[in-house]
C-alpha cells in the first residue's frame, strides 16, 4: 500500500516544521513548502521514514500555486494543511499598533487577508482533483480563536478579521465539497511557542500538533467545516 501524503504550507519554522517531523516520522510522504527556500531552517535536516519533499511556496503567489499544483498533477493528496499565516511584520509586539484603531495600516491589512484568508482556499482550488483522488480527502486550515465573533476581543484587526472570514470561507468550502467527499477541519492549534508568540504561550509545537494530528486522523464527512481547538473542545464562534 503506498503511504499517505500531505502538503503543509508554511513548513520550515514553527507549527508546519513540527507537522513535517511528525507526519515524516510516521511514514508519510510530506510535500512540504516554503516562502524561501535559502530560509529552510530545520527543515532540510528532517529525517523519517517518510519521503521528504521540498517545494518552493510563496502562498500569496497565485502563478506559484498553479505551478505546484501541476508539477504534481496525478498525485494524490490525503491532507492538504493550510498552516502559512501571519499575524503581520516581525517582530509581531513592534508592528502590532499597525492594525490598531487609530493607527490602522490598509495595505498590511490586505497582505494579511491575502496571506491567510485568500490562499487557503487559492491552495483548495488548486489541489481539489489531488485531494479528490486520495484515501483520506481531508483540507484543513489552521485558524485562530482570535478570529471567533463570541470568544475573544483581541484587537489586531487585520489578523483578527482574516481569520474570522478564513472560517467563513472554509465552512462555505466543506458545503461545496461534502458531495465530492471531501472533509474541510478548520483548528486552532493553541497559544503555541513559535514566532507568534508574546512571549506567554504556553503550549509546545509539538503538544499542539500531536493534538491536531489525531483531530485531522478522526476528521470525518459528519465533522466537516467544524471549528476544534487542537485539545478537541469546540470553538464557538
Ligand atoms: N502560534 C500560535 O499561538 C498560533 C495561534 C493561533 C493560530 N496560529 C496559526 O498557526 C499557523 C502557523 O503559525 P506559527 O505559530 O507556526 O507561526 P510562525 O512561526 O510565524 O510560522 C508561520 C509560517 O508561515 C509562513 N508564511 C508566512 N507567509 C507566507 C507566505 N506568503 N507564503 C508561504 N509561507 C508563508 C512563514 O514563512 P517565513 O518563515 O518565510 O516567514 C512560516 O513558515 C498560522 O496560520 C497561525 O495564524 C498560531
Amino acid at each position: 500500500m503506498s503511504r499517505p501524503t500531505v502538503l503543509v504550507t508554511g513548513a520550515n519554522r514553527g507549527i508546519g516544521l513540527e507537522f513535517s517531523r511528525q507526519y515524516l516520522a510516521d511514514g508519510w510522504c510530506v510535500i512540504a513548502t516554503l516562502r524561501d527556500p535559502a530560509n529552510a531552517g530545520d527543515l532540510d535536516a528532517l529525517d523519517g521514514p517518510g519521503e521528504l519533499v521540498i517545494e518552493p511556496l510563496d502562498v500569496t503567489d497565485h502563478d506559484q500555486i498553479d505551478g505546484l499544483a501541476a508539477r504534481h498533477a496525478g498525485q494524490p493528496i490525503d491532507v492538504l494543511l493550510n498552516n502559512a499565516g501571519i499575524i503581520g511584520p516581525v517582530p509581531i509586539p513592534e508592528h502590532i499598533e499597525q492594525q490598531h484603531f487609530g493607527s490602522m495600516d490598509y495595505l498590511l491589512w490586505d497582505r494579511v487577508l491575502w496571506t491567510n484568508t485568500f490562499a487557503p482556499l487559492k491552495m483548495a482550488e488548486a489541489f481539489v482533483e489531488h485531494v479528490a483522488a486520495s484515501d483520506q480527502k481531508k483540507i484543513v486550515a489552521l485558524s485562530s480563536t482570535v478570529g471567533s465573533l463570541v470568544e475573544r476581543d483581541t484587537a489586531a484587526f487585520a489578523y483578527a478579521t482574516s481569520k474570522t472570514a478564513l472560517n467563513k470561507a472554509m465552512r462555505l468550502l466543506a458545503s461545496v465539497l461534502k458531495e465530492r467527499g471531501i472533509s474541510v477541519g478548520i483548528f486552532c492549534p493553541g497559544y503555541v511557542q513559535t514566532r507568534m508568540d508574546f512571549g506567554t504561550a504556553e503550549v509546545k509545537p509539538e503538544d499542539s500538533v500531536k493534538g491536531l494530528r489525531g483531530l485531522i486522523a478522526d476528521l470525518e464527512l459528519a465533522d466537516s467545516g467544524t471549528f476544534q481547538r487542537y485539545n478537541g473542545e469546540t470553538v464557538a464562534w
